[in-house]
């Protein structure tokens, strides 16, 4: 989001602004598809598997710490999904530990399963 204070410019001024912040600065306005990810999350609607990730799953799954499979390690995934994403599912929205410690819900616990279950999602889309 860009946000530009247009009260102290000349017309001209405006303009050369307006052209040079464009297209990076392309303004989100409110219904526009191309922001509706973000306006969506922000009313109350499901966090995207990518936020709840970024929230409560990288400090662990980006680094691998405690043997946590990590995000973009194919192999690392391809052996938790083998036996089932069902499986997967389970033990992200119950934890499980064999290897390591993964907790329920990888601790957010004002997270739905459904919004975990994008996060697994999220992780195994990225792992590819
Ligand atoms: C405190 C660290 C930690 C956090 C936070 C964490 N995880 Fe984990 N996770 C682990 C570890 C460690 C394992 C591996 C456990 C094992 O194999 O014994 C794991 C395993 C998993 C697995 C594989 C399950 C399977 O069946 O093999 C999934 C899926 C998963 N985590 C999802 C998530 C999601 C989704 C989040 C965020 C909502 C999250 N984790 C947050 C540590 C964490």
């Amino acid at each position: 989001m860009v946000c530009v204070s247009a009260w102290a410019l000349t017309d001209k001024q405006y303009s050369d602004v307006e052209s040079r912040i464009q297209p990076a600065g392309k303004v989100c306005l409110q219904g526009d598809s191309s922001c509706g990810a973000a306006m969506a999350s922000a009313g109350g609607a499901p966090k995207s598997g990518e936020d709840v990730y970024k929230s409560s799953c990288q400090g662990c799954h980006a680094s691998g710490a405690g043997g946590a499979p990590k995000l973009g390690d194919a192999a690392d995934w391809a052996a938790r999904t083998e036996k089932g994403i069902e499986q997967v599912y389970s033990h992200a929205i119950n934890g499980f530990s064999n290897i390591g410690m993964m907790p329920a819900k990888g601790l957010c616990m004002s997270c739905s399963d459904e919004e975990v279950m994008a996060a697994v999602d999220y992780m195994i889309e990225h792992s590819k």
